[in-house]
Formats: structure tokens, C-alpha cells, sequence
């Protein structure tokens, strides 16, 4: 018989690589008690490439590792994974019985967009996968369904931070192009939607303009592990701070190096994880 969610367990993070360390960030800062545990699917990176199918399977095999380590809460931390496996994944966790809650990122972060536009203009930048899903329509348009929303498929934008490398000329003019449907479109607003695009927030800011308030999936998605937490009665006793801890299914030590630019807090050791090969199978809908 699988045991209730423990309030001192850690809370379960995951993303395609180190961009939901921008998520990870905004948590240890809202909640510095709780224990936090982090994978990074860094072998298996970019997701934004990835068939719904493929992003149900790899989101099944990293929920499955954060509950054998006693997850409380499950925070998808990628908005490819959120776009296209949410749903199936909620299933899965609940058809295990832990009574586990998955939390993603596209309603929160769709939520505060339209509490901020003024304009009812509304921009997304998000990989292939995403914008293909129609996740940001759905969610944005079921909370304001007034809203124009533009939304641009940005297909190496991901991989800019990944990479950790500096930004080049050419980058900036890619990341150029990715904007300029949300400059015609007079967007008030823009929801960055993948947890790896704030850590091009300030190229993305002056593209787009300074009257242009950007929304990231960090920021929105905070309350809401908050407000989880708390309903539930898993708010950790402890008092002073808690600890975080990562895997990743990659290289170990690049994941170091490019994720604690991501965190901008140390990142300790990184231990690899090895998951069954995944890449070819696929959850069907
Ligand atoms: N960070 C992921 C997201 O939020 C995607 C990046 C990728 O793996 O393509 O969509």
C-alpha cells in the first residue's frame, strides 16, 4: 500500500535540462525550507523537438525516479513537458496511488499574463513542441477569452542557453527574428514560454522594448507550489533552511558548470542518473 506524501520530503523538479533551474530558482527563493530534488533529462535535451508521445514517455521515467525518492510534489519545469504530457502524467501519478499532485507551468504562467496585459495583446515565445500543442491558447483564452494571443515557434532559442556559450551576433539576430511577429502584433505582454528563455530575458527585453512586460514560468508557478503545499498540509515543519539536490541524465560536470549560471546559487554535486533507453518510445495519446 503506497504511503500518503510526507511534509518532509523533498519537492520534485524536472526539465529537459538546465532551464528549469530558472524554475528551481524562483522556489528555493519562496520556500527556502522546503528540500528540493531536480533532474535535468540533459541527455535526452532539447525536448522542444520531441512528438507528445516522446514527451509522455521521458515525463512518465522522471516522475517514476523522483517518487521512488519520495517526492511530496511534482513540479514540471518544462513547458514543452507541460504542453504535451501534463495530463497523461497527472494519470500516471494517480494511478500509482501515492496521492502525489503534478503541478505545470503553462496555467500559472498564462494566468498572470492576462492579470498583467493591459492592452489584451498577448506575445508567446515557446519551442516547436509548445506552440504545436496549443497549450498557451487553451489556457489563456480559457482565462480571457478576449485575448489576441501571437505565439512564435522559436526553434534554437533553447539551445542558446543551454549551451552556456556566449551570446553571438548571429543569436541576436535569430533572437531578432523570433520577436519581430510580436512587434508587429503590438504585444503589451510576452510569456516566455520555456523555462530555458530567461536566461536570454535582458536580449529578449530590449528587442521587444522596455514597454513590453515579460512573464516567465518561474515567477507564476511559485505561488502556486505555495498554495499546493499548503491546502494539502505538506508544508514542511522545518524552520531554518532546506537543501537541494540534482540529477542528470548527461554529462555530470557540463551540467555543473552551465546550470549554477542558471540557479545564480551553488549547485553542490550533480549525479548522473541513467534512465532505460526512452528516446524511441512513445506513451500514446
Ligand atoms: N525548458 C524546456 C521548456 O520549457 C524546453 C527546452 C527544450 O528542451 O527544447 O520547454
Amino acid at each position: 500500500m503506497p504511503t500518503a506524501p510526507q511534509s518532509t520530503a523533498p519537492i520534485g523538479v524536472f526539465d529537459s535540462g538546465v532551464g528549469g533551474l530558472t524554475v528551481l530558482h524562483e522556489l528555493l527563493v519562496a520556500l527556502p525550507q522546503e528540500d528540493f530534488l531536480y533532474v535535468g533529462d540533459s541527455a535526452r535535451f532539447p525536448y522542444g523537438d520531441r512528438t507528445p508521445a516522446q514527451l509522455r514517455a521521458f515525463s512518465r521515467q522522471i516522475a517514476d525516479v523522483l517518487l521512488e525518492r519520495g517526492a511530496k510534489l511534482i513540479v514540471v519545469a518544462c513547458n514543452s513537458a507541460t504542453s504535451s504530457a501534463l495530463q497523461d502524467l497527472t494519470a500516471h501519478v494517480a494511478h500509482s496511488g501515492c496521492g502525489v499532485d503534478v503541478i505545470g507551468v503553462v496555467g500559472p504562467e498564462s494566468n498572470l499574463a492576462v492579470a498583467q496585459t493591459r492592452s489584451g495583446r498577448i506575445g508567446v515565445l515557446a519551442t516547436p513542441a509548445t506552440v504545436a500543442s496549443g497549450a498557451y491558447e487553451r489556457a489563456v483564452l480559457a482565462a480571457d477569452p478576449l485575448v489576441k494571443l501571437t505565439s512564435v515557434a522559436c526553434p534554437q532559442l533553447a539551445r542558446i542557453s543551454q549551451d552556456g556559450a556566449p551570446i553571438t551576433e548571429a543569436d541576436v539576430d535569430l533572437a531578432r527574428m523570433y520577436c519581430a511577429p510580436l512587434r508587429e502584433a503590438h504585444v503589451d505582454t510576452a510569456i516566455l514560454g520555456c523555462t530555458h528563455y530567461p536566461f536570454v530575458g535582458a536580449l529578449l527585453q530590449r528587442l521587444l522594448g522596455p514597454q513590453v512586460a515579460l512573464i516567465t514560468s518561474g515567477t507564476a508557478i511559485a505561488r502556486r507550489v505555495q498554495h499546493a503545499l499548503s491546502t494539502r498540509e505538506l508544508i514542511t515543519p522545518r524552520t531554518g533552511e532546506g537543501s537541494y539536490s540534482f540529477l542528470c541524465t548527461g554529462d555530470a560536470d557540463a551540467f555543473a558548470e552551465v546550470g549554477s549560471r542558471f540557479l545564480q546559487l551553488p549547485m553542490g554535486a550533480v549525479d548522473h542518473v541513467e534512465l532505460a533507453d526512452a528516446s524511441t518510445s512513445e506513451v500514446p495519446a
